[in-house]
């Protein structure tokens, strides 16, 4: 009895010394392989005959403790390498800790597109009134950061930016008060629930915050998606918008990442060709994802 007892300790403890290596090495290869995902999308109201607009998008940065400058100066080479036209970095700059600000600036200082560089606050940023000191040093390399507001990239083109959902006044009336009605719109905005404010103007939408689960083992994915309206990663639509949720760049909470790999999106927004009455990409796309 006892000699049994001792061989099934033995494989318990056998079997949680091997998950425990696989995990590190699944944790190991995930947190830094960084994946660039491709897309085409079109963007209602575009002009038809409109060049593609290249958007390159980064997400929560997370610049903090777990993740180090020398990272996030790599992911933003690997940004650039990908010429995008319009370059977007949708919050979580830092972890909780303005202290960090600086060198994520110094990190992003690479980053430059014919359409600018851009972004919005996220729940990190906002935590305890910190947001000056980022805005500060995002100020110093150009890249300028959109609290409920717009601005017109091109006639007949426009890029919003939502406040944080959780952590701030996230108000689309404002962000949409000067764009024309259907005129061809970007919008940025953290968190996906945002994307309930583009019941008031259609467009593609880009968003992060959930950082695809980031251990992307149950239940984790299935906890994001609780506080999102099941809105993880991907593509999500409703009618007029899309939204795309990255997965982000660095991880909180945990230093590591699972099954769920940091992200660079790179986005090429299309008009929709189709003759009037026909199906655009849009429809065909719909609820695919
Ligand atoms: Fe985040």
């Amino acid at each position: 009895m006892a000699q049994a007892r001792l061989i099934t300790r033995r494989r318990l403890l056998g079997l949680a010394l091997t998950t425990g290596v696989a995990g590190g090495a699944v944790a190991l290869r995930d947190t830094r392989w960084v994946e660039v995902t491709r897309h085409r999308e079109v963007l209602p109201g575009l002009e038809p005959g409109h060049p593609p607009i290249r958007v390159v998008q980064l997400s929560d940065l997370h610049r903090g403790p777990f993740v180090d400058e020398g990272y996030l100066r790599r992911v933003a080479d690997l940004a650039m390498e990908m010429k995008g036209d319009l370059l977007l970095v949708t919050g979580d700059f830092v972890s909780r800790n303005w202290n960090y600000a600086a060198s994520c600036a110094r990190a992003l200082s690479v980053l430059s597109a014919p359409m600018g560089v851009w972004g919005v606050w996220g729940n990190n940023d906002n935590y305890g009134g910190r947001v000056p000191k980022i805005r500060e040093a995002m100020d110093g390399i150009g890249l300028r950061v959109l609290v409920n507001e717009s601005v017109a990239l091109e006639p007949g083109l426009h890029l919003a930016g939502f406040d944080d959902h959780d952590t701030a006044g996230m108000d689309p009336v404002r962000a949409f008060s000067r764009v024309p009605k259907g005129a061809a719109t970007i919008v940025m905005g953290h968190n996906p629930l945002e994307f309930g404010g583009m019941r008031l103007h259609g467009g593609v939408m880009f968003s992060g915050h959930t950082h695809g689960g980031q251990v992307a083992i149950w239940p984790v994915p299935a906890l994001v998606a609780a506080d999102t309206q099941g809105r993880v990663s991907g593509w999500y639509s409703r009618p007029g918008a899309r939204l795309l949720v990255n997965r982000g760049i660095g991880t909180v909470n945990l230093p590591f990442r699972m099954f769920s790999r940091p992200e660079v999106a790179v986005v090429d927004l299309v008009a929709d060709e189709e003759p009037p009455g026909g199906q655009g990409l849009m429809e065909k796309d719909r609820g695919t994802r």
